[in-house]
């Protein structure tokens, strides 16, 4: 399996040759080929992270995976869609998904709403992976942390609009996964950090910061 990050909360994900994105915002890198693309997941509908998915989905003809009401919207504007609700597996050719919990809001760059927040847990190949879109710190993260397990933890770092360092800090310590994958960072002014403070911090209570170049791959 490969982990890799196209910039803000953008990931690109391949096992076995199939390829998922998650929230292909990606001014980040717009060069980025589409190719193999079997699956595209989005947590909630900001711009920031609905980005091109309808576009990629109607070029590739790849499902975006989200919450009811994005998916309906989704599927309004041209995208193939698979709808789901918080808190049950889906399993897909490659893998399976559950939909859990963010704490922010949700609504469409046109002003339409989009159903509640997401974050995503993953399992591929024999990891489990927890990419927890847009949210503050909150306390179902232990519940993530129990139930799930993961080992790998994708967490929005940037403050103002999520989380900030200290906040995420704490998240890895309840999440349990070793490896943390900071995001959602330094893409604007209002959410740049120093991202050795951020390693620092997270060396601190035991964890491994994974800190991913944009196209940088784990
Ligand atoms: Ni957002
Ligand atoms: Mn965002």
């Amino acid at each position: 399996m490969d982990i890799k990050y196209l910039g803000h909360s953008a990931f690109e994900i391949t096992t076995k040759g199939k390829k998922i994105l998650v929230d292909p915002f990606l001014v980040a890198c717009p060069d980025y080929k589409c190719e193999n693309i079997y699956d595209i997941f989005v947590t909630h509908a900001h711009g920031d992270h609905l980005g091109s998915a309808i576009e990629i989905s109607k070029t590739t003809g790849a499902p975006i995976t989200a919450v009811y009401e994005l998916a309906n919207y989704c599927a309004k504007n041209g995208a193939k869609t698979i709808d789901m609700g918080l808190g049950s597996w889906r399993d897909y050719s490659w893998g399976r998904v559950v939909l859990v919990p963010a704490f922010h809001s949700s609504s469409t760059p046109d002003g339409i709403y989009g159903g509640c927040p997401c974050g995503f847990v993953f399992e591929i190949e024999d990891k489990t992976i927890y990419h927890a879109g847009d949210t503050c710190l909150n306390s179902e993260m232990k519940m993530i942390g129990e139930i799930y397990q993961p080992d790998i933890t994708m967490l929005p770092i940037g403050g103002k609009y999520t989380m900030d360092i200290e906040h995420a800090v704490k998240a890895a310590e309840w999440i349990g996964a070793t490896a943390i994958i900071p995001m959602h960072y330094n893409t604007f002014d209002a959410i740049s950090v120093d991202i050795s403070e951020f390693e620092r911090q997270i060396r601190e209570v035991g964890k491994m910061p994974m800190t991913l170049q944009i196209n940088g791959s784990l």
